[in-house]
């Protein structure tokens, strides 16, 4: 099995203990679930918010203070009003919907660069970037230091039956005697350059983990329910269910195109993924970032330190001529006869109240959307 990023996989998740807490904190759904996650060794080998320290390399050098590759910065934003009242020292109960989601107990206070920071790791500070004008939103002092989160937060997922923390997914994997598995994320119903690229990838590794990003996405993302209805008929009528295993990811979507293929594959490494894949303008929103920028990115570090193997693909669509999907790589015929599928053109046509075409997307994913978008 393969090592989690750091060597260790983080475990802080607590029964709730009777801890006399200085005061409580309600945080926002990006700062909750990125707690789930530290705690649950998904962002190994983050114990915490990130200090000023982790922070500041995070954002100029990619990696942590000891060194270790890391791409997004992991924080706790609060107002300037609720940090005139914190203090380093403190230990607070963190919130979330009025919930006691876990605590925290302050090491550092600082206020960041929030112009740097995006202009680093998203590369604009255009407000209309997702992910940018989040960022600008949040809160202007960010607080740092370790973390714990009561009970697993499973009990009230809503997609219970598909919710495992990296310890389980690592057991899984061992149980069904596969030694390399390849990650997919995704924030889109799985369309056919989607199936593609990953039965091309299938073909070669054992086993395929398709991991859904089911935290807050932008509006106009279709809903991660509809989505989840829509991979369970794919996966039932077109991949073999030895080798495919379907659980959801409960991060925030960042929007951060490069950066966040770097995150999204140390992550996988953490659930016990040996491969990634990382196709087309991954992770990216408008046209903020070039289309084979989150792949480019990854030569700026050494494979071994990854620990995970990035598979690339280039942009997949259908080839008339070709009848199926192909890529640039593998189709001589003329881009006249080549329909380009993305997320965003299934999106704007069910919205429309139009049938994607069966080169586009499988029937029965899209009668699947139309009924959850009805709903
Ligand atoms: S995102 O989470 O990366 O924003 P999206 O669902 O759009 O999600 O894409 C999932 C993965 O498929 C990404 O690695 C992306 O690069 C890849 N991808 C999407 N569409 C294509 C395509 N037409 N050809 C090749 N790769 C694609």
């Amino acid at each position: 099995m393969i090592s989690p990023h750091g060597g260790t996989l983080i475990q802080l998740i607590e029964d709730k203990t009777h801890h006399h807490f200085d005061y409580s904190l309600s945080v926002d759904e990006t700062a909750a679930s990125d707690l789930e996650l530290i705690a649950t060794g998904a962002y190994s080998p983050l114990t915490g918010f990130m200090t000023q320290e982790d922070y500041k390399t995070v954002v100029h050098e990619m990696r942590l203070a000891s060194g270790l590759i890391w791409s997004i910065p992991i924080t706790l934003p609060i107002s300037n009003q609720v940090s005139e009242r914190v203090k380093v020292g403190d230990f607070i109960e963190l919130k979330f919907n009025s919930q006691s989601i876990g605590s925290l107990k302050v090491t550092d206070k600082f206020e960041p660069d929030l112009y740097e920071e995006a202009k680093l790791v998203y590369q604009t500070t255009d407000r209309k970037h997702p992910g940018v004008n989040k960022l600008f939103s949040r809160g202007d002092v960010y607080l740092a230091g370790p973390i714990t989160l009561y009970k697993n937060q499973k009990e009230s997922n809503p997609f219970q039956e598909y919710y495992f923390t990296p310890k389980e997914t690592r057991k899984l994997f061992l149980q069904n005697g596969w030694e390399t598995i390849v990650g997919f994320q995704t924030r889109n119903p799985v369309h056919r350059a989607h199936e593609y690229i990953q039965k091309c990838a299938l073909e070669t590794v054992d086993g395929l983990f398709l991991h859904p990003l089911v935290g807050q996405t932008k509006q106009d993302d279709l809903p991660a329910d509809v989505r989840m209805k829509s991979y369970e008929v794919l996966l039932d009528c077109y991949y073999p269910k030895d080798r495919t295993t379907l659980g959801i990811f409960p991060a925030s979507m960042r929007y951060a195109g490069p950066r966040e293929a770097i995150f999204h594959a140390l992550i996988r490494r953490n659930y016990g993924c040996t491969h990634f894949i990382v196709g087309r303008d991954h992770a990216g929103v408008g046209n903020y970032y070039g289309t084979y920028d989150a792949q480019t990115i990854f030569s700026r570090f050494e494979l071994e330190e990854l620990g995970i193997k990035p598979l690339f693909f280039e942009h997949a669509f259908h080839c008339k001529v070709c009848q199926s999907i192909a890529t640039k790589k593998t189709c001589p015929h003329e881009s006249s006869n080549h329909l380009h599928l993305s997320g965003t053109k299934v999106r704007e046509m069910l919205k429309s109240g139009v049938k994607p075409p069966l080169e586009f997307s499988r029937p029965e994913v899209i009668n699947t959307l139309i009924n959850g978008l009805s709903d």
